[in-house]
């Protein structure tokens, strides 16, 4: 049982980053085993609309994301965390979402040796934002909840908190308990 982390914030050591940590500590707990990638020490790149990887199966940009992709498609579950920029998701995090066209045929249909690897792979997401109302994270959350909707993921929840400086969020247990037990979701729901 393996659990990735996708850290979608800039801010190493910020609420993202914090309440992702709760969430593998859960997933850890549950007795998955954890990573976490920073996407900010990573080098991705947008996607270029070539289509190469339609026809061939893998991208053509030579960065980080095919090594993060492999890793993906060897995790059961992914939990992605970032904050809110202009009431959108990061650019490290848009990059990198983008980049899973390349698991998709010209018919956004998984390739077919990806497609048993993903299916049913449990898909979760952690949002902060300064707003008071969490809700300003909605479009973050429709974006990921479509494509997990779309692509037939098991969509395993949403945390969504308010924190503005760094580390903030660590006088919100609520909030760190809430990212614990996604992650222990994101470890359990085999033997549910
Ligand atoms: C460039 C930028 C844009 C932001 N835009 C928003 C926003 O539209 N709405 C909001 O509520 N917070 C916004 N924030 C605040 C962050 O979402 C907030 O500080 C969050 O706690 C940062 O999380 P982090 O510590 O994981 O980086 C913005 C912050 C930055 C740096």
């Amino acid at each position: 049982m393996k659990v990735l982390g996708i850290m979608g914030s800039p801010r190493i050591g910020g609420n993202s980053d914090l309440l992702l940590d709760q969430a593998l500590a859960g997933a850890r707990e549950a007795g998955a085993e954890v990573e976490k990638i920073l996407l900010v020490r990573k080098k991705i790149s947008g996607c270029l609309d070539c289509k190469e990887c339609n026809i061939g199966g893998s991208c053509a940009i030579r960065d980080d994301m095919p090594e993060i992709q492999q890793k993906i498609l060897e995790a059961d579950a992914v939990i992605h965390s970032g904050p809110v920029y202009f009431w959108a998701m990061t650019a490290q995090l848009k990059a990198y979402l983008d980049r899973w066209c390349a698991f998709f045929d010209a018919d956004w249909n998984w390739h077919r040796e990806v497609y048993p690897r993903m299916k049913g792979k449990r898909i979760g997401l952690i949002t902060v934002c300064a707003d008071p109302n969490v809700h300003t994270a909605d479009p973050i959350v429709h974006s990921f909840k479509t494509t997990a909707d779309f692509t037939k993921l098991r969509w395993i929840g949403t945390v969504m908190a308010s924190a503005t400086g760094k580390g903030e969020i660590a006088g919100n247990p609520a909030a760190g308990q809430e990212a614990f037990e996604l992650g222990r979701k994101a470890a359990m729901l085999e033997q549910a």
